[in-house]
């Protein structure tokens, strides 16, 4: 279920100066939930327009980013992009980009969770991308600047696969016996950002395969792809040991057993 977060007459300027200390967001299916962009000690807030003197090649692109949608609403909302991520520019600006004058959120999730409340608690579940580590990082998979933050864009899934298999090579194939589930997106079985099961995934039983292969009883057993599976399904689940244990794809078993 996507949630969308609507931005309201949208931000709250304080003094005529350019320190704003909240930022005020309706959420459409929760009540209203106020949050802090990041902080930077001694600094003011000086507009996206300041940036585009020395990052050209960020600002030149974001206007069709997801993100920008901050930049457009609202009398001063072309204030805010860039430092709602990297917040307050004004030292950052004076000294040129010197060192430890604006936040990267590149290194941690903490600017990301702000505003995604609920991420923090995904990425706590038992299994999960190791993102609080600092092993990854949300920009990993998203991209703030460029175009639809979910890589490729949520619809485009051969994008999303794009991004798992940078790093997971191997489910990638390609395969003799390509399974076909994987054409339809990593995400049909696992949660990108973390699950209660192994693996990361969507459903820790048959039910995940049922997605798509329909099982039916008839006189002769219970059948899934054409096959009676009534004595399987007691070994376990459909990927475990002896059964479709190569379940991204095999080189040998076109049945996915190994
Ligand atoms: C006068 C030039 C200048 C302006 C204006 C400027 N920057 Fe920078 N910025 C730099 C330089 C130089 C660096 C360091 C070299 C690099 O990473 O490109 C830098 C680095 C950064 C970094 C990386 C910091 C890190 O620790 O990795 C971020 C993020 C950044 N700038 C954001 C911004 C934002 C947002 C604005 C507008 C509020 C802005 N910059 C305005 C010159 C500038
Ligand atoms: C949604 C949050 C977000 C917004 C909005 C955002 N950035 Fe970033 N920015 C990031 C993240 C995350 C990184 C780290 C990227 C990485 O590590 O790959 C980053 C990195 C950077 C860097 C370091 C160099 C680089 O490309 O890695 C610069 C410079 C920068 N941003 C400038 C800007 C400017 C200028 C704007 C506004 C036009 C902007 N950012 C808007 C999240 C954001
Ligand atoms: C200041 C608040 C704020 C911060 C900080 C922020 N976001 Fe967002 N983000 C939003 C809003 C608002 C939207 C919703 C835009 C929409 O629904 O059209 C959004 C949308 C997204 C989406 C697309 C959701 C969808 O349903 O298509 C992704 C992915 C995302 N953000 C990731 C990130 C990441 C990663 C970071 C940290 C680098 C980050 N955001 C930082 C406010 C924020
Ligand atoms: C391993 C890759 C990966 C990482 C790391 C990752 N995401 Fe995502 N994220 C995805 C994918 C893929 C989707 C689309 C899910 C779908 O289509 O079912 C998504 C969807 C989203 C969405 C929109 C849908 C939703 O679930 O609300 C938001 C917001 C989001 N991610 C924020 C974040 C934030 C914040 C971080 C870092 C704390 C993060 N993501 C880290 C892969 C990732
Ligand atoms: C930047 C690299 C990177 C990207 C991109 C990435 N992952 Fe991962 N993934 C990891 C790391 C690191 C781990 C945890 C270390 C490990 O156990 O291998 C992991 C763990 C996993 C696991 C659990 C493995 C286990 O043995 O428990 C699954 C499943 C997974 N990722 C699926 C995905 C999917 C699906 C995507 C795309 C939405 C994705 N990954 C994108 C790096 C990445
Ligand atoms: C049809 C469902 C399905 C699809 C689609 C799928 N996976 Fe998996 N994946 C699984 C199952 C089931 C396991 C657990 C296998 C086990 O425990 O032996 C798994 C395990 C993994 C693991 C852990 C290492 C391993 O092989 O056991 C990684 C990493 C992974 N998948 C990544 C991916 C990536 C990347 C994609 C997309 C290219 C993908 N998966 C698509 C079902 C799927
Ligand atoms: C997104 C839909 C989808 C999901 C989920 C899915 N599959 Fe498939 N699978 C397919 C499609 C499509 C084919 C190729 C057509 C066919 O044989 O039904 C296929 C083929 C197979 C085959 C080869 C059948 C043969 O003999 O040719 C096996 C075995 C298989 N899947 C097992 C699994 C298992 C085990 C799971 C759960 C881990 C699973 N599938 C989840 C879509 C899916």
């Amino acid at each position: 279920m996507k949630t969308r977060l609507r931005w309201t007459k949208n931000v709250l300027l304080f003094g005529g100066s350019a320190i704003w200390g909240l930022l005020l967001i309706s959420c459409v299916m929760t009540n209203r939930t106020i949050v802090a962009p990041p902080s930077v000690a001694g600094a003011t807030f000086v507009g996206s327009g300041e940036c585009a003197d020395c990052h050209e090649n960020v600002t030149s692109s974001f206007h069709d980013a997801t993100h920008a949608k901050m930049m457009v609403n609202g009398e001063n909302g072309g204030e805010i992009g860039c430092e709602a991520c990297h917040g307050p520019g004004s030292l950052h600006v004076r000294s040129g980009g010197g060192a430890g004058t604006i936040v990267n959120p590149g290194s941690s999730p903490e600017t990301c969770y702000q505003c995604h409340t609920d991420k923090r608690g995904e990425f706590s579940l038992a299994s999960s991308h190791p993102i609080g580590e600092g092993k990854m990082s949300c920009s990993d998979c998203h991209d703030p600047h460029n175009g639809d933050a979910v890589a490729g864009g949520v619809s485009s899934l051969q994008g999303v696969n794009d991004s798992c298999v940078k790093c997971h090579v191997q489910q990638g194939g390609p395969y003799v016996f390509e399974h076909e589930a994987s054409r339809e997106g990593c995400v049909v079985c696992h949660s990108p950002h973390g699950s209660m099961n192994a693996k990361m995934l969507k459903s820790r039983n048959a039910n995940l395969c049922l997605q798509c292969h329909f099982q039916e009883q008839t006189a002769t057993g219970l059948l899934i792809g054409g096959r009676d599976h009534a004595a399987f399904l007691n070994r376990g689940t459909c990927w475990s040991a002896g059964c479709h244990e190569a379940v991204h794809g095999s080189h040998i078993s076109s049945s996915l057993r190994f």
